[in-house]
């Protein structure tokens, strides 16, 4: 049953776990017959239960839609082999492979648990819920796909897609922005995992593909949907009041002016610092305003300087413009201009066109600079 949490009333628990008693195992039984026959079998890391492939797909997947993915993962797979190959890797080339995909410190995090399975846990992935959530990156709901995918663990994944569909289906309309709401659901979740361990992955699966081609977020596909008969939501005509979620993301904007200098079919990249949303890769030298750019592009004399289509690259919380302008130098930089992008960025360097696929470009400027 659901836990009191740090003294907050629960929330009417009592209608929960009565819906949740009344739909096990009817519920899970369904979701897995309904996923043999309707569900996705065809995505590259599905028909495996080696861990080191459902992780990496698990980390590239969130925040990460299935059609971007796919590329990602096979290069990667192909360049990493095995958790080992992976761990062994200097840190640039795993973000090198990794640009575009964005939120690089998933690549980091990576990195870095995959350092830890070898280091830590002789090159096996460890198969509880409890010791894979102690490795970078892997947050509960992806220690429990993982777990859930490979071992056969009888644990309840929860990310936002699955929210939506229970919350819908046991019509849970409290604020899942209270984390005690939140913790009530996936208990509720927890309860309604198969009886059989050995049908976990087709229930996983079943969840995802639910909430990926049916359970939409509007106008979602009740016709076709293998629980709509029990669907609280549905009974209630109104699918799309659910999941309740208060907190807004707050966005923010951000505008920066790169300076695209190009010399003798070379591009002149800068080396971000460890941290924020581009940590570690190349890009552009990023002016903060029309006049830093035009201070710089004037040490170039004589050669024109060409504005771009202005860019908005969408993040999770943030639109960055970006405002490049180009200039192609037709003598060889001026000692001015050297000094100055020395002091802005001792790590920054000439690039040959032909190379810059061996650099990490973010996915702005590899559009941009590569096509
Ligand atoms: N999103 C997150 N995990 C996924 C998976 N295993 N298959 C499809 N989409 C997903």
């Amino acid at each position: 049953m659901a836990k009191a949490n740090k003294g907050v009333p629960l929330a009417r628990p009592d209608d929960l776990w009565a819906r949740v008693e009344r739909l096990h195992p009817d519920l899970s039984r369904r979701l897995v017959a309904w996923q043999a026959q309707n569900g996705r079998h065809d995505l590259p890391w599905q028909n495996t239960r080696d861990p080191y492939r459902v992780w990496l797909s698990e980390i590239m997947l969130q925040q990460t839609q299935v059609t971007t993915v796919l590329g990602y993962y096979e290069r990667f797979l192909q360049r990493f082999p095995t958790v080992r190959d992976l761990a062994q890797a200097p840190l640039d080339d795993v973000l090198t492979l990794w640009a575009g995909l964005g939120y690089y410190s998933r690549a980091r995090n990576l990195h870095r648990c995959a350092q830890a399975v070898v280091a830590d846990h002789g090159g096996q992935f460890p198969q509880t819920v409890e010791q894979l959530v102690t490795l970078s990156g892997i947050g509960p709901s992806t220690a429990a796909a993982i777990a859930s995918f490979c071992f056969e663990v009888r644990t309840s994944i929860m990310d936002g897609n699955v929210k939506r569909v229970l919350s819908r289906v046991l019509a849970w309309d409290q604020d899942l922005a209270v984390k005690t709401h939140e913790r009530q659901l996936w208990d509720a979740a927890n309860h309604l995992v198969p009886e059989q361990a050995k049908d976990m992955p087709a229930y996983t699966q079943g969840l995802m593909d639910l909430g990926a081609t049916v359970c939409s977020p509007r106008k979602p596909s009740c016709l076709v949907c293998p629980w709509a008969d029990w669907c609280g939501a549905r009974l209630q005509d109104e699918p799309e009041r659910f999941p309740v979620k208060s907190r807004k993301l707050k966005r923010s904007e951000r505008e920066s002016w790169p300076l695209w200098l190009e010399w003798s079919g070379q591009v002149w990249l800068e080396q971000m610092p460890d941290t924020g949303v581009w940590a570690g890769l190349w890009t552009l030298p990023l002016m903060q305003d029309a006049q830093a750019l035009q201070a710089l592009a004037t040490l170039s004399k004589g050669a024109a300087v060409e504005p771009q289509p202005r860019i908005k690259h969408v993040l999770t919380h943030l639109d960055w413009w970006l405002n490049t302008q180009r200039q192609v130098l037709t003598q060889a930089p001026s000692e001015a201009l050297s000094h100055a992008l020395q002091q802005r960025s001792a790590g920054g360097r000439w690039v040959s066109l032909d190379e810059l696929h061996t650099v990490g470009l973010p996915a702005p400027f590899k559009k941009m600079l590569v096509g």
